[in-house]
């Protein structure tokens, strides 16, 4: 007898695909947390199974339990402790820079931009453990190219919020704030790439980055910055906060790349959140059929 472990199995194969998506909004308006109610008439657009992990999600407790989010404290337990003093409405994201039609959009605006999508993607975190997401989001392309980026437009900028009245973690000073991060442009365009905007069908919890957060599966978690306000298209490499804090340890790129160790430990497994055995950190965390030509004649040693 063929056996499927339940790692195996996508929770869209177990029920229908169109049960599972109404039980989900059901769900949704049940919860009183309608994602889309009055802000994006598109509902979720199905699994797009081209993009999504073959392993069953983190659970929602797990995922909404376990963060990083140093704005509100260096513990795993103190975002979803502290965030809910984080104001997520009204909401605005500034898109400046090498851009022909620069605007400041509503958050309202950005989610009419594209239709949300759902995207279960590994999430790797630099320090040794991974989960599987739902996100809810749309391509950060669809953001990008409604300001029509010029030709000197080689990189991206992003900021997070930087409140100290809200963040409670900005009066510590582990890190440069507020929390920078970068792309390069064709990463920032590459289709895996979006801006999550929920997870498991519903509005994004604030510890999880509301009200719109990056999510970039083929490098490092610290790349998926939270709580964005701020994106700028540039000619130059952007400084970026981790890189700041500590440039031996975190660079520019921060793909995922189990051949790399960290200068204080090895990147060559993880553990999945939930689970006691390690499995095997692969190369792009897994995403290298649709990335690594990105990156074909560069030294990933030296560019990590
Ligand atoms: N964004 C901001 N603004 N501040 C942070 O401290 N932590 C990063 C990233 N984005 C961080 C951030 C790190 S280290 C990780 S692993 C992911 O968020 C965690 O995302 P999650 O809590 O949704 O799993």
């Amino acid at each position: 007898m063929l056996i499927r472990r339940p790692g195996d199995i996508l929770p869209s194969e177990i029920t229908p695909k169109d049960v599972f998506l109404n039980r989900r909004q059901f769900m949704t308006a049940a919860a009183g947390t309608a994602l889309l109610a009055g802000e994006a008439a598109a509902a979720l657009k199905g699994i797009p199974s081209r993009y999504s992990a073959s392993e069953q999600p983190n659970s929602r407790k797990e995922i909404t339990s376990y963060n990083n989010f140093y704005e509100f404290g260096t513990s795993k337990e103190d975002p979803a402790r502290n965030a809910g003093s984080l104001k997520t409405r009204p909401w605005q994201v500034v898109v400046e820079g090498e851009a022909g039609k620069p605007k400041t959009f509503g958050i309202e605006e950005i989610l009419k931009l594209a239709p949300l999508e759902e995207r279960i993607y590994r999430l790797r975190c630099v320090e040794g453990w991974s989960m599987v997401i739902p996100w809810v989001g749309i391509p950060l392309a669809s953001l990008l190219k409604a300001v029509q980026p010029t030709g000197n437009a080689k990189f991206v900028a992003f900021e997070t919020l930087n409140d100290p009245k809200q963040m409670p973690g900005l009066a510590s000073r582990v890190l440069d704030w507020p929390y920078r991060e970068g792309l390069r442009m064709d990463e920032a365009l590459h289709p895996l790439t979006i801006l999550a905007v929920g997870l498991y069908g519903e509005v994004l919890p604030n510890q999880n980055g509301a009200p719109i957060r990056l999510v970039v599966p083929w490098k490092y978690g610290f790349k998926s910055i939270k709580s964005i306000v701020r994106i700028r298209l540039q000619a130059q490499q952007p400084a970026t906060s981790w890189n700041l804090a500590a440039p031996n340890e975190y660079g520019f790129y921060s793909n995922v790349n189990p051949a790399v160790a960290h200068p204080r430990w090895s990147q060559a497994t993880e553990r999945r959140i939930g689970e006691f055995l390690k499995r095997k950190t692969l190369p792009f965390n897994g995403y290298g059929d649709q990335v690594a030509r990105l990156y074909q004649g560069m030294d990933l040693t030296r560019f990590f």
